[in-house]
């Protein structure tokens, strides 16, 4: 068996890892003790910690680790880590061992994060109850987050305006700097003078549209101008192919209501003009006079899978997304889900997400940012309080046991 274990290191070493898995998979077949076997899937998970396959990794390594040898292998693995960042990918793989072993207490911080850094805003769009107050994130907030940062794969900003909070640049170059991918939503009226900041980084910028001619853009997001939003999507999409901004997604939203839902080819094309790799159709969740009728509701729905099939058809490269609440179903529509950030089920369990993500909002409220009606279930006082604080310890116990409770409780990637 050593002579083949040997073997396969020198495939890994000269850089054929798929060779190397083969070997070791025969072995495993073969090996008939819990000790070889242990030996056989420890190295075959350190093959797949250097493809940066993590969940595939923990498979091998669960059943036959304790907390005990879990610990001593993340201290041990320095050499396949190819990311620059090494307290993510152990953070990552010690999550994901806690999921395994489905643990409610966990020593893994989250990897992902949703915070509204402000509500201060230079519109006053007619659907949007988010600036009501004159809310900025508090300083032990920003902290707390910050010092976050390097186990974070995602963080989400929004507001507001995020470029209306001063300390923005804080929080993007500390992403930058731990390797974080910083996901924002902005309606972009301010991101032509802002773009260079997210050069050499990961970066998701969602921009927020709603009307699709001046008329109708103008008559939703109220102070916006039509021409300037038109000159900053030229800025991003030439910043977008300079080799800078490969890391940058960019998705388009749009929220349905009664005054655009004869808009939603439009704004097919107009993601297509400026090359946004994704397009995200939102269902209007207050100002609900201005949602639209049932039969509104079926015409958008229409144009949706409209635009859905063109994508197949002509092969377009890039990706529709809609709100669960919108029931638009295709193929692989569960698996984008509302919110395409985050991949819910693995490792045995039907949701991850209260093992991977936090989020708070303007009242201190914690939450998920799994679905845009994801309800709150507790005041936020810290990151680590929260964590692993009561209510996100029963919800995960209600994950595992299949015993659903709020904000679960109907919520269908459960069933
Ligand atoms: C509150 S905004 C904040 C970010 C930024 N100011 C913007 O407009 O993109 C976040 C997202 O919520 C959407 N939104 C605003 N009001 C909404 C509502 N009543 N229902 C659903 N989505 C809404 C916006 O269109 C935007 O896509
Ligand atoms: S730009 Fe965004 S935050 Fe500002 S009013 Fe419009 S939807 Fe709300
Ligand atoms: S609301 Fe749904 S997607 Fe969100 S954590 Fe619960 S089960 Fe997962």
């Amino acid at each position: 068996m050593y002579e083949e274990i040997e073997k396969s290191k020198k495939l890994l070493k000269a850089g054929e890892s798929d060779s190397a898995l083969d070997i070791l998979f025969n072995l495993l077949e073969k090996a008939s003790n819990f000790n070889d076997r242990e030996k056989v899937c420890t190295d075959i998970a350190k093959i797949y910690i250097l493809k940066n396959d993590y969940t595939k990794a923990v498979e091998k390594l669960g059943d036959f680790f304790d907390d005990l040898k879990m610990s001593i292998f993340l201290d041990n693995i320095d050499e396949y880590i190819t990311e620059n960042n090494k307290d993510r990918v152990k953070n990552i793989l010690l999550n994901n061992f806690e999921i395994f072993k489905k643990k409610i207490i966990l020593k893994s911080k989250p990897s992902s994060m949703l915070v509204i850094l402000t509500e201060k805003c230079n519109l006053k769009c007619i659907m949007c109850e988010s600036v009501k107050n004159n809310y900025t994130v508090p300083e032990n907030v920003l902290t707390d987050i910050i010092n976050h940062m390097k186990y974070f794969e995602r963080l989400t900003c929004l507001g507001g305006e995020v470029f209306l909070y001063d300390k923005f640049n804080v929080l993007v170059e500390n992403a930058k700097k731990f390797d974080a991918e910083l996901g924002i939503c902005t309606n972009a009226l301010l991101l032509g003078k802002n773009i260079s900041m997210f050069e050499n980084m990961k970066a998701s910028i969602g921009v927020s549209v709603d009307g699709f001619d001046k008329d109708t853009y103008e008559k939703i997001r109220i102070n916006g101008n039509f021409d300037v939003l038109t000159e900053n999507l030229e800025i991003l999409k030439q910043s977008i192919q300079k080799e800078s901004f490969k890391q940058t997604r960019t998705l388009l939203h749009v929220v349905i209501m009664n005054i655009n839902y004869k808009q939603i080819r439009q704004a097919f094309d107009f993601a297509l003009k400026y090359n946004f790799g994704a397009l995200n159709f939102l269902k209007l969740n207050s100002s609900f006079q201005y949602m639209p009728n049932e039969q509104e509701m079926e015409y958008a729905i229409c144009q949706i899978n409209e635009c859905m099939d063109i994508i197949e058809k002509e092969k377009y490269n890039i990706q529709i997304f809609t709100d669960p609440n919108l029931n638009v179903f295709r193929e692989n529509q569960k698996n984008l889900y509302n919110n395409n950030n985050i991949k819910r089920s693995d490792l045995g369990i039907r949701c991850n997400v209260p093992w991977k993500n936090i989020a708070i909002n303007s009242d201190s409220d914690v939450y998920f940012e799994c679905r845009c009606d994801c309800k709150h279930f507790e005041k936020f006082e810290t990151i680590e309080k929260s964590w692993n604080g009561l209510p996100v310890q029963s919800i995960r116990q209600a994950i595992i046991d299949g015993n659903y409770i709020e904000p679960c409780k109907d919520c269908s990637i459960l069933y």
